[in-house]
Parts: structure tokens; sequence; C-alpha cells
């Protein structure tokens, strides 16, 4: 069954129809840059077009947003307008957009995708998904079911929220050479080791197809394994997609 996934970023909302049986997209995807400011409605529009884009996949579609989100509804939006915090998204996409919607947390996707098609594939145990992007998101699996919502990305480091000091915008920004982003990296990801001991650690996000970069680093900083994502920038949109599908159809 093909689902249109979107995945909404703090500097760009990607789209695509995904099939669902095998974690890949069935179309090339759209990428949109996000607007600014990025309101409920200018955000909608996009999704309309990318909606537009793929009509010949109906159905639910499935999106993610980069904040806390509880049934639908958005509680945070760090790197979002803060108009977003408390908004009832699910409900204001579904009619903006003319059919079901269904709104989680972007990390959240990312990890559920890397779970059942990614590095994740049939482990066990504690696994926590980190992404690097524009914020550091966090998904936290427990024998390969998800706790919805850590925001582990805000950790505090050198009395510093995690992403001000570790995200690839920050890398960016700042210029930073990969051995010295690495180290950042690594700081955030050893403090959660402490924290939660996990036996497997994900690194996604687009900068993941850099993986040889920077994890050998990170690597060297902590006992449990670290690996690269799989499905690499296209986990959220796989992600959202698999939780529309399962929602229209629940096995
Ligand atoms: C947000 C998280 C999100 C992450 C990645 C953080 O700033 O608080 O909810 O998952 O960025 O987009």
């Amino acid at each position: 069954m093909n689902v249109l996934g979107i995945d909404i970023g703090g500097s760009g909302i990607k789209g695509a129809p995904v099939d669902t049986g095998s974690g890949t997209l069935a179309a090339e995807r759209l990428r949109i840059p996000t607007p600014t400011p990025s309101t409920p409605d200018a955000v909608a529009e996009v999704a309309r077009n990318i909606i537009e884009n793929f009509s010949s996949t109906p159905g639910p579609v499935g999106i993610t947003f980069p904040g806390v989100v509880k049934s639908g509804r958005v509680l945070t939006a760090a790197n979002m307008d803060p108009i977003w915090a408390g908004f009832e998204a699910a409900t204001f996409f579904s009619a903006k957009l003319g059919r079901p919607a269904i709104v989680l947390n972007d990390a959240d996707a990312a990890g559920l995708a890397e779970m059942r098609f990614g590095a994740g594939r049939g482990i066990r145990g504690v696994v926590i998904l980190i992404t690097l992007g524009t914020g550091i998101g966090s998904a936290l699996f427990c024998e390969g079911r998800l706790v919805p919502n850590t925001e582990l990305g805000h950790m505090e480091i050198r009395g510093k929220d995690a992403e001000a000091r570790a995200s690839e915008r920050v890398r960016e920004e700042k210029d930073l050479g990969w051995p010295e982003w690495g180290e950042r990296v690594g700081e955030v990801v050893a403090k959660i080791a402490f924290l939660f001991n996990p036996d497997l650690f994900i690194i996604g996000g687009g900068v993941s197809r850099k993986a040889e970069k920077f994890l050998p680093v990170v690597q060297g900083m902590v006992k449990v394994p670290v690996v690269p994502a799989q499905l690499q920038n296209q986990a959220g949109l796989v992600g959202a997609a698999l939780v529309a599908g399962e929602s229209a159809s629940p096995a």
C-alpha cells in the first residue's frame, strides 16, 4: 500500500508516497523550503502543494512535526513559529488537506522507520535513535516499542541546551571541523548512555550519510555500539506514512 508522508523540518518540508510494505519511496520526494514565518497556515499551504503533486496517492497522510506531539496536538516547537505550541495540528491539517492527517514527532517517526526497515531491525532491548539536523531529536525504544516524545536533544551539556552545541545546524553555522563536531555529538551520546544504558544508538538525519567523518569519534567516547541510520533523511517520511497507514487499517 502507498501512503503519503510529509516531514516538516526547521529548514525544509519533504513529501513522498511511501510503499509501507518495503519502507521505500514510491516516487521521488519533493522538498520545499520551510516558509518564514513557519505559521500553521503557511506550512499547510506547502503541505497542500505536496499533496497536489502526488495526487495519485489518496488516503490518509502522515505528518511529522519537530516538537512534542500528543494525540495530534503540538506541545512544543523549538525550531518553528511559537504559535504552534498548544495547536491542534491533526484536526487543522485534516480540515485544510481534506483527508485524515496523523501528526507525530519527527524523531519518533524516523525511529519507527529505522526499527522496522533499517538499522534497528530485529534489535531487542533498549535502542535510542538520535537525529542530527536543525535540532537534535530522539526516539527511545524498549523491546521494539516506542516511548514517544523523549526530548533528549534538550539535555543540558556544559550549561547549554545540547542541540545548541551539537546539532548539524551548529556544525554548519560555526563551520566546525568533523572531529570537533564529532566530540560535541559524542558528549551528548555519552551523557545519554550514562543515564539510559541503551543496547544500541542509531544516528540519523541527513548527515548520517557522512557517518564515516564523525561517527568513529563518537564511538570512541562510548562503549555501546553507535551505528548510522540506514534510511538517512527519508526515515521521517517513511515513519509518518507507516503510522498513517496503520491508523487507516489497524492490524
Ligand atoms: C525538538 C524535537 C525534535 C528535534 C528534531 C528539537 O528541537 O524539540 O521535538 O524532534 O528538534 O527536529
